[in-house]
């Protein structure tokens, strides 16, 4: 139980103290996010959810972008907050949850599970395990996932957190049941000029996907082929 054990009053100081655009993880435009949403299909009449979300600019650009149906979960209220009050009257076109998402219990499902810098701060195998149970629970059939973790390079903690850091095969082998469709590295560039190399993964339920190739059917008796 390492994550849940003061989680909530952890990020809660965190965002306190830190203005949401000085934080290490802050993006302008979330463009390694959009990308592999957009090539797994999530768009307008989709639906998603950010999980750990926290104060990101991709709620704002999924909504321009017409996916209306968005769904930000975060265990720090004041980072949903700060997100909500730079949508303003957009806001409202999206759904704001405030909770620990290792001990939420998903009431629908989503076609877009969406975590950047979450699942890294698990350093705890029981917790790996609550967060794949909640993410088979929210995941629509032919979900798409999109994970960004710290690559086995990246940095060692963040936030004043130990994080585990993996490489593309470490990731997906979190994720047994789900299969790679895309594989990314991305070097991001914090506020105050530092590189965080990050590993990202789409994913997909494997018994979900669609055959490309299946053999041909056998000839039924009568029937002339
Ligand atoms: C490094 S920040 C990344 C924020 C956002 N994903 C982004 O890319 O800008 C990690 C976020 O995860 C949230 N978080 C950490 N543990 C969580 C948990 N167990 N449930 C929900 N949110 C959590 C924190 O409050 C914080 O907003």
């Amino acid at each position: 139980m390492a994550q849940p054990v003061g989680a909530t009053a952890h990020w809660q100081a965190v965002y306190a103290r830190t203005e949401s655009r000085s934080a290490s993880w802050y993006q302008d435009q979330p463009a390694m996010s959009l990308r592999l949403l957009s090539a797994g299909g999530v768009g307008p009449g989709s639906s998603v959810v950010d999980v750990g979300g926290g104060a990101s600019t991709l709620v704002d650009a999924l909504l321009d972008r017409g996916v209306t149906d968005v769904t930000v979960l975060d265990v720090a209220q004041s980072a949903l907050d700060t997100a909500r009050r730079r949508l303003g009257d957009r806001a409202g076109a999206a759904h704001w949850m405030a909770r620990d998402l290792l001990t939420w219990s998903p009431l629908r499902r989503y076609a877009g599970w969406h975590d950047r810098a979450v699942f890294h701060f698990l350093t705890d195998a029981a917790d790996r395990d609550r967060y794949r149970r909640v993410l088979e629970a929210a995941l629509a059939p032919r979900g798409q996932v999109v994970l960004g973790v710290f690559a086995e390079d990246g940095p060692q903690t963040c936030s004043g957190l130990p994080v585990v850091r993996y490489g593309p095969q470490e990731l997906a082998a979190q994720f047994p049941g789900f299969v790679v469709l895309q594989a990314e590295r991305e070097e991001h560039h914090t506020p105050t000029g530092h590189v965080q190399p990050f590993t990202w993964l789409r994913l997909t339920r494997a018994d979900q996907l669609t055959p490309t190739w299946a053999p041909a059917p056998a000839p039924q008796p009568g029937r002339v082929v």
